[in-house]
């Protein structure tokens, strides 16, 4: 789809209204560049320096699950290692890769309700980190605030780095003095009083976390609970976590990313041309380049997470599945009741737990994972390949858990944030109610336990993620929830032009938690600000 820009400013200005707006305000030029051939995303596509590897000859693998080091009555705790691990991710090519523990994806932490998990990460990597456990949960001193720095184990290169500080920053990393700073290592605490759910971690640091993520910096936790073990959802072989992601690759097979500042130390976020997010050209699924899963004709359930910085996905299974894609979770664990859809649309950070029904297709058809967001080489994800068809005991109950809903009557509180693009200093930016992130400086002061409608508003694609807090979508524009709003989420895909009602829980305790687009050039460029839970 070679859009032309002027075609995607129209087609937006069409769609939201939106453009208008932002070249009156000066901005226009840059993010409209940026967005030439994506409309489907916000951001621009940045392309490899080496040819891109044929698709399907890797074997999908699932993330090896980390074993605790030790575990008592009521808690496991575990060790991870960030640490630098050189991987052959596209075949004849080793790539440099950051790492929690030696593998991208890092190792999946498994979890039960009633159980709490300690993690205490040593950060082996040349700069600080912050690790974050999305929709943890958790204490504010354990959620990961991008200014509570991990410092290296070896502060070599960082020092140096901060040594010559001469294109010192224009941007907002003046702001990370103040955080809560550990020396070599950080014991998080997860105390999981929460239902079962896929979770994930990544790195959270101030202005970086876009390449850091890029890098590898990203896992699974998989949480689970004795009402979702009751369902009888497929499990063991049958249960794939499935990580997607975009990448890109330099020419001597490193991972490819345009930050203003190659230290990572000092400029935060990207240059010019992709300041409206990074999109890569390679797709991987657990780390892998478009792979390959054999299964057997069964129930399978598929928990589908999108771990890219900007891209948007629309995934379908090519042909389809007897009886749809039946969903049965989403960011915030169950649904009420299972959904049957076609296709399924994830921005990033979103979760969403399927199940498909591989017996219904003859043994050996081949099965393509799409995504119709994608152009080119990026219409596909992955395929399966289907065998012979097992004994299989699952049937799909009619109900799944009980999800109440969030009654807007409850509402104590209505705010209104606005995501959009502007200026920062010098420098384009993107910001929440016109200011950049100030670590000071709180945006909503909030009850613990309360109840708050939020209505959210943005000019281009901003998927808005809560810390410390779950939400359910009340309304998007004038219409209801959108088909995979449903249950609780702690991110809302928000489309270009669009008014959203969600109404909010702040269901943690005390303390400052962020609120931010998951877009992580977005993020890293602003687009982030406090609640202060009291
Ligand atoms: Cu997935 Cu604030 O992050
Ligand atoms: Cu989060
Ligand atoms: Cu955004």
């Amino acid at each position: 789809m070679a859009e032309t820009v002027m075609a995607a400013i129209n087609r937006r200005a069409f769609i939201g209204g939106t453009i208008g707006g932002i070249v009156a305000a000066g901005l226009g030029v840059p993010i409209a560049l940026s967005l030439q051939s994506a409309p489907t995303s916000t951001g621009n596509l940045l392309t490899s320096r080496i040819p891109l590897p044929e698709p399907f000859r890797r074997r999908l693998t699932v993330p090896p699950v980390l074993a605790p080091v030790r575990t008592d009555a009521s808690t496991d705790h575990y060790l991870v290692r960030q640490q630098i691990t050189r991987s052959e991710i596209i075949p004849g090519t080793m790539t440099e890769l950051w790492t929690y523990g030696g593998s991208f994806p890092g190792p999946t932490i498994e979890s039960r309700r009633g159980r709490s998990v300690i993690v205490t990460h040593v950060n082996e990597l040349p700069v600080p980190t912050v690790v974050h456990l999305h929709g943890g949960r958790t204490p504010a001193k354990s959620d990961g605030y991008p200014i509570d720095f991990v410092l290296p184990s070896d502060m070599t290169y960082y020092n140096q780095q901060l040594a010559h500080r001469d294109h010192a920053s224009a941007g907002h990393s003046a702001m990370t003095a103040g955080g809560d700073v550990s020396e070599g290592e950080r014991t998080y605490v997860y105390p999981l009083e929460q239902r079962a759910a896929t979770l994930w971690y990544h790195d959270h640091r101030m202005d970086f976390t876009g390449p850091s993520v890029w890098r590898g910096l990203a896992g699974f936790h998989l949480h689970r609970d004795d009402e979702e073990d009751a369902l009888d959802l497929p499990r063991g072989a049958r249960e794939l976590p499935l990580m997607i992601v975009d990448r890109s690759f330099a020419a001597d097979g490193s991972l490819l990313y345009p930050s203003s500042d190659p230290t990572l130390v000092h400029e935060p976020g990207v240059m010019g041309d992709y300041i409206a997010g990074v999109l890569g050209d390679v797709m991987l699924v657990n780390g892998m380049p478009w792979p390959e899963a054999r299964v057997d004709g069964v129930h399978h359930r598929l928990r589908l997470l999108n771990a890219s910085n900007a891209r948007r996905l629309s995934l379908r299974l090519d042909p389809a599945p007897r009886g749809g894609i039946m969903q049965i979770g989403t960011d915030g664990g169950l649904l009420d009741a299972p959904l049957t859809h076609d296709h399924l649309v994830l921005a990033p950070a979103q979760r969403l737990d399927v199940v498909v029904d591989f017996g219904g297709y003859p043994p050996g058809t081949v099965v393509t994972l799409r995504n119709d967001y994608g152009n080119g080489r990026m219409g596909e994800v992955m395929r399966f390949v289907v065998g012979d068809a097992v004994e299989d005991s699952f049937t799909m109950p009619d109900r799944l858990s009980s999800v109440a809903t969030a009654a807007e009557t409850e509402s104590i509180a209505t705010r209104a944030f606005h995501f959009r693009a502007g200026d920062i200093g010098e420098r384009h930016g993107w910001l929440i109610g016109g200011q950049p992130f100030g670590a000071d400086e709180i945006a909503a002061t909030v009850a613990a336990g309360s109840l708050e409608v939020w209505e959210l508003f943005a000019d281009f694609h901003h998927p808005v993620h809560l810390h410390g807090a779950s939400f359910q979508v009340l309304q998007r524009g004038s219409e209801g929830p959108g088909a995979f709003d449903f249950g609780w989420k702690d991110t809302i895909d928000l489309q270009p032009g669009e008014q959203a009602r969600i109404a909010v829980r702040f269901d943690t305790n005390p303390g400052k938690y962020v609120f931010h687009c998951h877009n992580l050039e977005h993020e890293d460029m602003a687009m982030m600000a406090n609640i202060l839970i009291r």
